[in-house]
C-alpha cells in the first residue's frame, strides 16, 4: 500500500528509509527500554553495553537529487549508507529503495542489488592496486558478465567523464589523491547505478582537490541525473552538494531540509551550532533579506507629497514607482525640495533613474560588491520589472560571516 501511494507521486522518491535503527550489541531489548525513556546514547553504552549507532532515522531521496547527510564523526553517518546496500543488517526499520523493502531481500536479491542497482564510493577509494585504472573501472562489468570489449568502451566512456582520458592504463600507485577517487567514481558509474553512495567521498583529499571533485561531481551529476546519498562531515560541502541535507547527532537525524531551510529556521541549537561557520550569503538570495520600503513616491507625484512622505518616515530618500508598479528610480529630500522651490508640478524631473536594481533570487554573495557601491538601499526587482523590496548594506553586512 505504501508503495503504491509513493510511485504514484511526483517527485519519484527513489529511496525512502522509514524509522531506522541499528544497535551495536547483545542487550539490545535493554537499550530500546532506556531509549523510549529518553535515555541518552552515552548513558545506554554505558549501562547495557549496546551502541545506539543510529536511532529512528527516515529520509526520502527523489530521483535525479542529491540528497547530503551531515553529523560529526560517530553520529551514525556511515552505519546509515551501510544499511541502505545491507553491508548492515538494520536491528529495525524499512528500506524502501525503488519500491521494494531492501531489509526483506535474499541473498540473490541483495547480490543484484550492489552489483547492478545501488553503487558505493569509498572515502578510503577502495581500489584494487594490481589492476590499473581501466581495470579497476571495468571491474563491475566484467563481474555482470559483460564482454571485453563492451565493458572496455562502457569503462573508457566514464573514465574520459571523470577526466582520466589518456590515464586508464596508469597504475594505481601513479595516481594522486585526487585522481584516485576519480577511478572510484568512474568505477561505481560503470555499473549504470540507480542510486550512489558515496560515504565522505573527498575527505581525503585536499582543500584544493576537494573542491575540484566538489565541482566535478555536480557537473557528472547534471550530466547523468544520479541519485546520490552523499556523507559528509564537513557542512560547507553539504550545502555545496545537497539538494537536501538531513543534520545527524548522536544516531538521530536531528533536522531535514533544503540548505536554505535549514538556514532560515533552524530547529534547534545542535542544528544552529552546527550552521555557525556557514557563508550565508552564498545560500541566502536577495528575497529571504529585503524588506518592505517604507517610503513609496509615484512618478507624477508632486513635490510636497514626497517631501511630506520622506519626514514622516524619517528616512532622505525614496524608491519611485511608475504607473503600473514599475521601479523608475529614487528621489531624494534634497531633490524633492529643489522641485517645490522650482515649482515643478511632479518629481519626475528630479528623479534618479540610474539606480543599480538586483532580482530576488541573486545569491546575497553577488550583490555585495555593488551594495557597496551605491549610496541608497538596493532595489529588488521582480521578474515584471516591479520594486519588490530593499536591500540595505547592514541587512547584508550581518549575514556575512
Ligand atoms: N561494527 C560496529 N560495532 C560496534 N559499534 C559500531 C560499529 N560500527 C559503528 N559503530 C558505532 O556506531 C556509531 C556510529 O558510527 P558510524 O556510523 O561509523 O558514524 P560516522 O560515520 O558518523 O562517523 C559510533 O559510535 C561507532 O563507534
Ligand atoms: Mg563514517
Amino acid at each position: 500500500m505504501n508503495q503504491e501511494r509513493m510511485s504514484c507521486e511526483s517527485p519519484e522518491i527513489v529511496l525512502s528509509v522509514r524509522h531506522l535503527s541499528k544497535f551495536f550489541g547483545i542487550n539490545r531489548a535493554a537499550a530500546r527500554n532506556m531509549l523510549h525513556e529518553g535515555a541518552e546514547k552515552d548513558e545506554i553504552l554505558r549501562e547495557t553495553g549496546v551502541t545506539v549507532a543510529i536511532d529512528d532515522v527516515s529520509f526520502d531521496v527523489e530521483r535525479g537529487k542529491i540528497f547530503a547527510l551531515i553529523g560529526p564523526s560517530g553520529s551514525g553517518k556511515s552505519t546509515v549508507v551501510r544499511c541502505i546496500n545491507m553491508l548492515q543488517h538494520p536491528t529495525s526499520g524499512e528500506i524502501i529503495f525503488e519500491g521494494r523493502d531492501v531489509v526483506r531481500m535474499n541473498t540473490r536479491e541483495l547480490h543484484d542489488l550492489r552489483r547492478s542497482k545501488i553503487s558505493m564510493v569509498f572515502q578510503s577509494f577502495g581500489l584494487m592496486s594490481h589492476r590499473d585504472v581501466l581495470g579497476n573501472v571495468t571491474y563491475g562489468p566484467e563481474v555482470r558478465g559483460v564482454d571485453k570489449n563492451e565493458r572496455e568502451r562502457m569503462a573508457m566512456e566514464m573514465i574520459s567523464l571523470v577526466g582520466l582520458e589518456g590515464w586508464e592504463r596508469k597504475s594505481i600507485g601513479d595516481l594522486s589523491g585526487g585522481m584516485k577517487q576519480r577511478v572510484g567514481i568512474a568505477r561505481a558509474l560503470c555499473n549504470n547505478p540507480d542510486l550512489l553512495l558515496m560515504d565522505e567521498p573527498f575527505s581525503a583529499l585536499d582543500p584544493l582537490a576537494r573542491r575540484d571533485m566538489q565541482f566535478e561531481l555536480l557537473s557528472i551529476q547534471k550530466k547523468l541525473e544520479k541519485t546520490i546519498v552523499f556523507i559528509t562531515h564537513d557542512i560547507d560541502e553539504a550545502f555545496k552538494m545537497g539538494d537536501t541535507v538531513g543534520i545527524m547527532r548522536n544516531g538521530r537525524i536531528e533536522q531535514l531540509g533544503t540548505p536554505k531551510d535549514l538556514m532560515l529556521s533552524p530547529a534547534n541549537e545542535h542544528v544552529r551550532e552546527f550552521l555557525d561557520g556557514v557563508d550565508r550569503t552564498k545560500i541566502l538570495s536577495v528575497r529571504h533579506i529585503m524588506i518592505k520600503p517604507s517610503c513609496l513616491v509615484r512618478e507624477q507625484g508632486d513635490p510636497s507629497t514626497a517631501i511630506r512622505e520622506m519626514s514622516e518616515n524619517d528616512v532622505s530618500s525614496a524608491y519611485v514607482i511608475g504607473r503600473g508598479m514599475e521601479f523608475v528610480g529614487v528621489v531624494t529630500l534634497g531633490g524633492a525640495l529643489q522641485a517645490r522651490k522650482d515649482r515643478l508640478s511632479s518629481v519626475s524631473s528630479v528623479i534618479i533613474r540610474d539606480v543599480s536594481t538586483v532580482e530576488q533570487d541573486t545569491m546575497i554573495s553577488d550583490i555585495i560588491s555593488v551594495a557597496s557601491d551605491t549610496p541608497f538601499p538596493l532595489a529588488v526587482i521582480d521578474d515584471r520589472g516591479r520594486l519588490a523590496g530593499i536591500v540595505s548594506r547592514a541587512a547584508i553586512l550581518s549575514n556575512m560571516s
